[in-house]
């Protein structure tokens, strides 16, 4: 198996062949005094590796005596090397991981963590012994936005599911959690203002279980629980459509004043709130407003996607009129592609998913719209991935692990160059999926492919040199026991 197997690839590797760096009873985590956010990251790192080794690996403040023995985390104390870019070298004594700002040393703590031996992702003890290769990494990311969304509306999933699906975010430097909190069949978060929105609109799913919704303290654990590991979590309230949940559960939003039943099937397109009326947009406002006080990062998802049953005026006047309410709360606007029908806010965000649609949204390019890229047959990893794949759905065709890697954003839409993408984002839409274990099976091991398209240079990706490092993942996930699809394209290790 290759030692520096690392995914998503980095910006450059210098071997030291012959060389190891061993961790034992008596190596140290240091940290640079004065930093809380460095020793918080010195300790994430520390509580990973010592499930495993059981090595005591004591995270302390560094003094200005030379480090032998230890894994040093620094902080440059100027720019250089960008917000998450970061330098690792490991010498026979010691592992030095350096970086300007605090979310470079955890983006080089995955880095680290990959070097290790597949076992050291166990959560119970195993023999080691637990050897870095000697060398040298330079690394930082071709874009800022690396992210992947969770459906928990369609399949409601816990507060737990969503660490641990945090968890594997981080661990390929992805720096986004996009939760699509509502659709048609569930609405996940407890707004106090509405609370028939949890109550009543949360209590069932695709398929007709029980559902479930995330209180506000549970959400706001999530989100904390992210952003110790540097993802932000960008929350998704999908309006005007895919709303029958909120339609059931507040009559007065539909145009007619008749609550909805609540629903269970998975068509799309069939729901909207009532755009005319002044009561949709003081709704907005309170919902609007009460994720943006839950919600540190600087992004609030506003759906609109699938909309049926407005005309292009009705459409366009309503996403104009959200991203002022978002923006009225402190936050920028992100939406699917269609709000660029829209006149949009310099700094609204537009998410491409459906070749299909495509137009307006290289026109809104020009005009300054910056996008998240996730084309749906490269990036919907809830499409198959063959024709023997029981999960999941194939309206974007088959999706194989080759086909999630091996594409560029300067290259996917005619006209719209790297300056205009933010960066590229999976989705995970989960009316098939009913476990978390559904959730990972799709994910993995598809994921690391989108990782290394937002995370790498482009001119170093090549398919056959990632399949085989890519291949030297499966016992880590084994290790932390991910179900993942041994797709026959990576030729993994047995
Ligand atoms: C979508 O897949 N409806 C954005």
């Amino acid at each position: 198996m290759p030692a520096w197997a690392i995914v998503p690839a980095p910006v450059s590797v210098e071997a030291a062949e012959g060389t190891w760096f061993t961790l034992g009873r008596s190596t140290r985590i240091l940290t640079p005094p004065g930093s809380a956010e460095a020793a918080a990251a010195g300790e994430l790192l520390a509580g990973v590796l010592r499930r495993s080794t059981g090595l005591p690996l004591p995270v302390s403040a560094a003094t200005a005596a030379a480090p032998g023995d230890a894994i040093s985390l620094e902080l440059t104390g100027d720019g250089r090397l960008g917000d998450e870019g970061y330098e690792l070298a490991v010498t026979g004594e010691t592992a030095t991981l350096r970086a300007s700002r605090p979310a470079g040393l955890s983006m080089g703590a995955q880095t680290l963590r990959q070097l290790l031996p597949p076992a050291v992702e166990a959560t119970t003890l195993r023999p080691g012994p637990w050897r870095l290769p000697g060398g040298r990494v330079a690394d930082r990311p071709r874009f800022a936005w690396r992210g992947a969304m969770l459906d928990v509306a369609r399949h409601f999933f816990t507060v737990a599911e969503v660490k641990r699906f945090i968890d594997l975010l981080a661990l390929y430097k992805l720096n986004v959690l996009h939760l699509h909190l509502t659709d048609d069949q569930g609405w996940r978060i407890a707004i106090h203002s509405r609370p028939r929105l949890a109550t009543h609109g949360g209590s069932t799913q695709v398929g007709g279980g029980p559902g479930g919704h995330y209180t506000q303290r549970q959400y706001a654990e999530i989100v904390a629980y992210a952003r110790d590991r540097y993802v932000t979590v960008v929350p998704e309230v999908d309006v005007p459509g895919h709303t029958n949940a909120a339609l059931a559960s507040y009559a007065e939003l539909n145009c007619d004043g008749r609550a909805r039943r609540r629903y269970t099937g998975t068509k799309v397109g069939f729901s909207s709130l009532c755009v005319e009326e002044q009561v949709t947009y003081r709704f907005l406002d309170e919902v609007l407003g009460e994720l943006a006080a839950l919600t540190p990062g600087p992004y609030l998802h506003v759906g609109g996607d699938e909309v049926q049953t407005l005309s292009d005026e009705q459409y366009a006047a309503f996403v104009e009129r959200v991203q002022r309410i978002v923006r009225a709360h402190g936050k920028r606007a992100i939406g699917w592609q269609e709000i660029t029908k829209a006149k949009l806010l310099p700094d609204t965000v537009a998410q491409y998913w459906d070749h299909r649609i495509g137009g307006d949204v290289v026109r809104a390019t020009r005009q300054g719209t910056r996008l998240v890229l996730s084309p749906a047959e490269r990036a919907y990893l809830d499409m198959k991935y063959d024709e023997r794949t029981t999960l999941g759905l194939e309206w974007a065709g088959h999706v194989e692990v080759r086909d999630a890697y091996e594409w560029d954003p300067s290259t996917l839409l005619d006209g719209v160059g790297d300056d205009r993408v933010l960066g590229v984002e999976s989705q995970l839409w989960s009316e098939t999926l009913e476990r978390i274990e559904d959730v990972e099976y799709m994910t993995f091991p598809r994921l690391p492919g989108i990782a290394e398209v937002g995370w790498s240079p482009a001119a170093g990706r090549r398919w056959d040199d990632y399949r085989r490092r890519l291949a030297a993942h499966g016992p880590r996930w084994s290790a932390m026991a991910v179900h993942y699809y041994r797709s026959p394209q990576v030729p993994w290790p047995d």
